[in-house]
């Protein structure tokens, strides 16, 4: 397609929130949405940013009835100087591909699509909070949308990206969360959609994480899906363990989400000369690990989730308290040189920074 996105400006701008401390994750959402349709004939087509308004779907569409849904999230920063950057948009573009790949659903070209990203953020640059901590959370998403109910690959979708600006995924903020290893449902297997981000992974996670919510854990850390012996990742975040004066961190074996936080944190590492190990973490290694008092500390880590330190893990009915239950030395220094970078506090040696405006 041509890559002319247009634009129609919105005649009711809505009231920004004053309180930025108030903004909570995903709930405010700005102006614009960029809105873009694909059929097999034409391929995608009439690209544009439109103001931010309800869909109308087809009760028979796809997406309704068997998951043709899949999305990203990343996030716009303002720097003190008052602009606005991307962090690795790059690579949540190129996951978006694979994971509609795994779906059956149809490529976007890179260019439409950073195109895209940058345009909708400049047009909505003012969304962009201020505040200590706070971004613009972006979140592109693509449906199939046919209108009949046999389960087939479809011949229709639609791409939108839409904006919210927000807080800290987790009401604490930095303080340590609280995390169940779930020991009955399982996430993903191989050769399943663990390594896509598609909603349909989210959906089957629901149970498991209300379950953990009532017992007063904030999320569920998933087990493989076939022995339920080996650590996976957590509901909305990769997670890393040090063992040891080690990093290790579960290994990508297409049951998991290759976090673009989680590959960012290795490749810093490895820059600096740390030993990361990317292998299979029994839970029996890491119970004795604890009991050992050779686990150190343990973090996880995602774009809604940053760098947030675990402070309890609990496996069935043993509590364990990492760190003193306090913030780590590594997960302190990784959150600092992480958001460092993508606040423009720290030098930026990889070029993952991106201007938007
Ligand atoms: N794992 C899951 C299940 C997630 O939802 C996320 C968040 O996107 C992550 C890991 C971390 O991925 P990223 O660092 O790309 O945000
Ligand atoms: C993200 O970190 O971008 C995510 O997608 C997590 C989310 C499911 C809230």
């Amino acid at each position: 397609m041509s890559s002319a996105i247009t634009v129609k400006l919105t005649d009711n701008p809505k009231m920004k929130p004053t309180d930025e401390g108030k903004l909570g994750f995903g709930r405010v959402f700005t102006d614009h949405m960029f809105v873009c349709e694909w059929n097999k004939g034409e391929g995608w087509h009439d690209a544009k940013i439109v103001p931010f308004a309800d869909l109308s779907i087809h009760p028979a569409s796809t997406v309704l009835h068997y998951g043709a849904e899949i999305f990203e999230g990343l996030k716009a920063y303002r720097w003190a100087d008052g602009s606005v950057k991307l962090f690795r948009p790059t690579e949540n573009v190129r996951r978006m591909n694979r994971s509609a790949e795994r779906m059956g659903l149809p490529q976007i070209p890179e260019e439409l699509f950073l195109e895209a990203l940058l345009k909708l953020v400049g047009i909505d640059a003012d969304w962009v909070p201020h505040g200590e901590g706070t971004s613009l959370y972006i979140r592109p998403f693509m449906i199939g949308d046919d209108e009949h109910l046999g389960v087939h690959g479809v011949s229709h979708a639609r791409f939108y990206i839409i904006l919210s600006p927000s807080g800290s995924y987790y009401k604490g903020g930095l303080a340590p969360v609280r995390i169940m290893i779930e020991d009955h449902d399982v996430r993903a297997v191989r050769g399943g959609t663990g390594e896509a981000k598609c909603g349909g992974n989210y959906g089957a996670s629901v149970r498991a994480g209300e379950k953990a919510e009532e017992k007063g854990f904030d999320q569920v850390l998933w087990l493989d899906g076939v022995e339920q012996k080996y650590i996976e990742e957590v509901g909305s975040m990769n997670i890393m363990f040090k063992i040891d004066g080690k990093v290790v961190t579960p290994a990508l074996t297409g049951a998991i989400l290759p976090g673009i936080t989680r590959k960012s944190i290795i490749e810093f590492l490895k820059s600096k000369g740390a030993a990361v190990e990317e292998r299979r973490i029994s839970v029996d290694e890491l119970a004795k690990a604890l009991e050992d008092g050779k686990l150190e500390e343990a973090w996880g880590c995602g774009t809604a989730a940053v760098v947030s330190p675990v402070g309890v893990l609990k496996y069935k009915d043993k509590e364990y308290v990492i760190s003193g239950g306090r913030i780590g030395e590594t997960t302190q220094m990784l959150y600092d040189e992480l958001t460092g970078l993508q606040w423009g506090k720290k030098p930026d040696p990889f070029g993952w920074v991106v201007n938007v405006k």
